[in-house]
């Protein structure tokens, strides 16, 4: 597009914001904005296509740790025999900014070890190893990374060796970006000659790993089931057998790890089926009376917490690729040059991103595994520095469970 043809759409859409530095810069970089500008969905941005949950809640069934620990065996075999068929890879999510963490680096470059290094990625890999080693086969793992933290990334598994897992099987892809604006949905401006963009929220994954061939590669070595999982839960299990082979045996297209809630109104969100599918619903959706709800067990009806770990069929996935998926806005701190040219690196959330999450793939299932875990062995995510759900807690968990620090 040209200077003009931009400058119009600019002025229809109350963006002209993003060309107010625009002659104080060198020719590329003028090309280079108009191409970032020209590039902008501002129609996902003006009227964006969110979920507004609704439909009718009803409790999911869930395996239950009892239940789970009755059929172990069982399950670990199967699980074992479709790891060292292939068909098995796990999906590490680590494209977010980890903002309220506020590291400069990549999330799993934090160092969570006190008397030695023990870093976030570091966890993650001794927990995949445990797999290695019982299925004695390396299970293929793909990294998400986004345009802010690939480079760093791949260049931290490098310099410590992949932290022994064998670099033929770990492979890269990029996710893609989104504007940021501001609260009234004007794009900022990150430098004088760039648009402010961030990593678009981790549902994208399957189409990002899709658009780097890994899909195919993927399927060519007999691969049938993602695992897929978040960056920052350092007790994660990977591939655990005993999950994968349940779900496998469930016949469903997908199994979710949940953990069960500590109290009926704990903030965090829960699996249910939504009009008859599988869904997570937000803990302000549930009315006081369905917070309390009791099942023919006389358990909690609402009582499982997803914590971003699933395994889903390949098969399905490409199923659903193309379609739409609903459009989450989130207050987060942006850094931003502001009208008078000063870069400004805000302390409290001065606008929105705008992101798809892996979570709303889980209503495009026909079904779904519901898969209970021990919260103390298997949840410790680091999302602050201090306080809930922070390294602090997290280290606490480590060392409860005997990890050495
Ligand atoms: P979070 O929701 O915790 O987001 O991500 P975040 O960006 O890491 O952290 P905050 O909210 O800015 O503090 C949950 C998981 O999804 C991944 C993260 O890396 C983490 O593993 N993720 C998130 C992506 O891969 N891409 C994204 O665009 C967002």
């Amino acid at each position: 597009m040209t200077l003009e043809q931009i400058r119009k759409q600019l002025e229809e859409r109350g963006q002209t914001q993003l060309l107010r530095f625009y002659e104080e810069l060198n020719e590329d970089e003028q090309k280079t904005l108009l191409e970032e500008i020209s590039r902008i969905d501002f129609d996902m941005i003006d009227h964006p296509q969110g979920t507004d949950g609704g439909g009718v809640i009803t409790p999911i069934g869930a395996l239950t740790l009892d239940q789970i620990h009755d059929q172990e065996a069982e399950f670990r075999n199967e699980g074992i025999r479709a790891i060292q068929n292939n068909e098995v890879a796990a999906v590490l999510l680590a494209g977010g900014q980890g903002t309220r963490l506020g590291l400069d680096g990549p999330k799993g470059t934090l160092n969570v070890g006190l008397t030695k290094e023990l870093f976030i990625f570091q966890c993650l890999i001794n927990n995949l190893m445990d797999v290695k080693k019982a299925a004695d086969a390396w299970i293929p793992l793909l990294i998400m990374t986004s345009d802010k933290n690939d480079a760093a990334t791949r260049a931290f598994f490098r310099e410590h060796d992949y932290f022994g897992y064998n670099p033929d099987y770990v492979f890269f892809f990029i996710q893609e970006m989104a504007p940021s604006t501001d609260f009234n949905g004007k794009v900022y401006l990150e430098e004088k000659g760039h648009i402010s963009l961030s990593p678009n929220g981790n549902g994208g994954w399957f189409i990002s790993l899709k658009k780097a061939g890994l899909v195919d590669k993927i399927k060519e070595m007999g691969v049938k089931w993602l695992n897929i999982f978040a960056v920052d839960n350092v007790l994660q299990r990977i591939a655990d057998p005993v999950f994968v082979g349940a779900t496998i045996k469930s016949g469903k297209p997908i199994g979710a790890k949940v953990i069960r809630k500590a109290a009926p109104d704990e903030k965090v969100g829960v699996i249910c089926n939504r009009d008859g599918r599988p869904s997570i619903v937000e803990y302000y959706e549930l009315t006081d009376a369905m917070m309390e709800e009791k099942n023919e067990d006389g358990e909690l009806a609402y009582n499982f917490g997803v914590i971003l770990n699933y395994l889903f069929s390949l098969g399905e996935l490409e199923r659903i690729a193309n379609d739409q998926m609903p459009l989450h806005i989130v207050d987060k701190k942006i850094p931003y040059v502001d009208e008078n040219g000063n870069k400004i690196k805000p302390e409290q959330p001065n606008g929105h991103k705008y992101e798809t999450l892996v979570l709303d793939m889980i209503q495009m299932m026909d079904g779904c595994l519901v898969f209970e875990v021990d919260r103390a062995k298997e949840f410790a995510p680091i999302k602050n520095m201090h306080g809930v759900d922070s390294l602090d807690s997290a280290r606490e968990m480590m060392q409860k469970i005997g990890i050495e620090l």
